[in-house]
């Protein structure tokens, strides 16, 4: 929708403040501060160990935006941040928050480097010459909330590939970039006999393989392989193999390529079935597709959003002779392709 007031602008032009304040109060504790009672100003800053003055701005300012509450006990956390930012909560959106403000918002701040220069930005913020995931993974809080993030947006969407998706129920999947396997734990809740395959880099791995075993209670089922898929073939002898957002952090050869060694390693009549946001057909939207492509471009070697027709194109290009694109009621769409 195309902008009508000065008024729309000025908002967009603060929107990054309005961000900071979501950001600074979950780092400094405010919301499990407040998770479960209100409390007064004064004391809030007390627990947080803040100073008083500041942190009653701080939480106006929170209250303005509809991240809290204000009433005679004081402060407390609106139902939202109740749900998805304090311990416990059903619908964890910490690790996102925290990877989004440490993480990647460094590298949008030089936004317009890359554009200039169509790369991301590791080199001109960290020094580092290594690639996007070899940075995220050297800092092991950077790995926690990456994952973090992702096994957030990976359930809904395995939710809804187990239900748009026709599944017989006793395939072998290969998860590749599975991070987390939210997908395997999910799709196994719907099909108990299907059987998992997760390949990830070693650090992913090593962290999956506990939280398979402690918290999903599934190790009979998934198992994980080490691996990088960019050097490596891939493991053969499955029924599908699964790409959740893996194919958009790539440049577009490179997700031929990777689509050509699934192709290889599929038995006939074997299955790709990959999620991605798919970008309207003149590329000028979703707004959070678009946003996500410039993510993608601050931030990994290549990587990009793309149309459904671009993903189609690919599929062809890798030796499948067409592939599916199924609308999901989530952020990502399926896009499904047979081998002959
Ligand atoms: C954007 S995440 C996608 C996570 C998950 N599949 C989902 O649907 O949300 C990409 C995953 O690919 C993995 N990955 C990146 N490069 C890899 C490589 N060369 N070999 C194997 N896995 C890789 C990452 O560790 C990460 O788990």
């Amino acid at each position: 929708m195309t902008m009508q007031s000065p008024q729309e602008i000025v908002d967009l032009a603060i929107g990054g403040w309005k961000a900071q304040v979501l950001f600074s109060a979950k780092e400094l504790g405010v919301f499990d501060t407040i998770a479960d009672q209100a409390l007064p100003a004064e004391a809030i800053a007390d627990k947080c160990q803040l100073e008083a003055g500041a942190c009653a701005r701080l939480l106006q300012a929170a209250t303005a935006l509809g991240l809290l509450e204000y009433g005679a006990d004081g402060y407390r956390c609106s139902p939202a941040v109740r749900a998805t930012l304090v311990e416990g909560c059903e619908a964890d959106l910490s690790a996102l928050i925290m990877h989004v403000y440490r993480d990647v918002m460094p590298l949008w701040q030089k936004l317009s480097d890359a554009v200039r220069e169509g790369s991301n930005r590791w080199k001109q913020v960290t020094g580092s010459e290594e690639g996007h995931f070899q940075n995220l993974y050297s800092d092991p809080e950077a790995l926690d909330t990456f994952l973090g993030t992702m096994h957030g947006f990976n359930a809904e969407t395995a939710m809804a590939v187990s239900q748009a998706v026709e599944w017989r129920g006793d395939e072998r999947v290969l998860d590749v970039g599975g991070a987390t396997a939210v997908f395997g734990h999910v799709l196994l809740e719907h099909y108990p006999g299907i059987r998992v395959t997760l390949l990830d880099l070693p650090e992913v791995c090593d962290i999956t393989q506990r939280r398979i075993r402690d918290e999903y209670g599934k190790a009979d089922k998934i198992d994980t392989q080490a691996g990088d898929f960019l050097t490596e073939d891939l493991p053969e002898g499955y029924d599908v193999i699964y790409l959740g957002w893996v194919l958009h952090d790539w440049d577009p050869d490179t997700q031929v390529r990777l689509l050509e060694k699934c192709h290889k390693a599929l038995r006939p009549g074997g299955r790709v079935v990959a999620t991605e946001c798919a970008l309207a057909e003149d590329g000028n939207g979703p707004e959070l597709t678009t946003l996500l492509s410039l993510d993608m471009l601050v931030s990994t070697d290549g990587g990009r959003e793309s149309t459904a027709e671009e993903y189609r194109q690919r599929f062809e290009a890798a030796g499948f002779p067409s592939a599916e694109h199924i609308e999901m009621p989530v952020m990502r769409d399926a896009f499904v392709a047979v081998k002959n």
